[in-house]
């Protein structure tokens, strides 16, 4: 099942909703994946961007950085946040389309994007664009929520209130297909009127092994997942795993991986709040 998402009126709420995601966390942890693999990134790119969030903290440290959304409306918003950037490029594709858009050092995608992805077949066609894209040594990282946390959402409607807006979010889980449904019903005050819109966004996943085997068969030589927001290995009941993959096998010391658990074991237990 698949159905318009992210058009302009959720795109237009969608950092209001957001404001409580600790995108500085989940940065601060990419950048542990990153020295925990011996990588000091400059050319990156995002998948699923949307409104640019996580390119935000990116940007002011890459040499480039480009973005890749299906969605022109949430492109818009990020279109906004980077007026001053001239090395941020953002563009409105497919990101199972496979173009080269240039040469990538780092890839990343995060908050559930991948999930956005409804046939294994796309998912793979996603990684090989990105093994295109990719540099010899250079590592691609991606969040997914499991199948186990997709089937396990607890049914039911919220609503959720900004100053220009109410949104009702109704949680659906079709177990037949394996796939969360959310129903987004939107009321948008406009100077003198309420404007009604709806859409409805569709996520599915897939075993992690499956994935993984995926990624090697594509031609990824080394390939780790994580609990999310963790360095121990991932497994199918956790709720999030964070994939790694290295298109070159690491020569990482046990000494740098030993530090990087020691100080994200520090820094998750001060800038945790999600
Ligand atoms: C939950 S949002 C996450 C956005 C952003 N990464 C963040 O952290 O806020 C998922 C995003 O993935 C995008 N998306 C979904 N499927 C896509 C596809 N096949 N190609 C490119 N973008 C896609 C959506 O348009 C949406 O902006």
């Amino acid at each position: 099942m698949g159905s318009q998402s992210y058009t302009s009126s959720f795109a237009t709420i969608y950092d209001d909703i957001m404001e409580r995601v600790p995108y500085y966390y989940w940065y601060q942890y990419l950048k542990h994946i990153l020295y925990y693999y011996d990588k000091k990134p400059v050319n990156i790119m995002e998948l699923g961007c949307g409104t640019g969030n996580m390119m935000k903290y990116f940007s002011n440290e890459a040499e480039s950085i480009y973005g890749i959304d299906k969605s022109e409306d949430m492109l818009a918003i990020a279109q906004n946040k980077f007026r001053e950037n001239n090395n941020v490029k953002l563009f409105n594709t497919d990101m199972s389309k496979k173009i080269k858009y240039d040469s990538f050092d780092f890839v990343y995608s995060i908050f559930d994007s991948m999930n956005y992805i409804l046939e294994f077949d796309e998912l793979s066609n996603v990684f090989e664009n990105v093994y295109l894209n990719l540099e010899k040594d250079g590592i691609f990282v991606f969040d997914i929520n499991t199948e186990y946390r997709l089937m396990d959402i607890v049914e039911g409607t919220k609503k959720l209130e900004g100053d220009f807006y109410t949104c009702y979010w109704r949680d659906i889980v079709d177990e037949e297909n394996e796939e969360w449904i959310v129903e987004l019903n939107i009321y948008l005050d406009k100077e003198d009127e309420i404007e009604n819109f709806t859409e409805t966004h569709v996520e599915t996943s897939y075993p992690l092994e499956k994935i993984k085997k995926e990624l090697l068969n594509i031609g990824f030589q080394h390939v780790d997942y994580y609990r999310s927001f963790t360095f121990s290995k991932g497994k199918s009941k956790n709720n999030r795993v964070h994939f790694v993959a290295l298109k070159q096998k690491p020569e990482v010391s046990s000494f740098r991986q030993i530090l990087t658990r020691i100080k994200w074991g520090i820094i998750s237990l001060f800038i945790s709040n999600f």
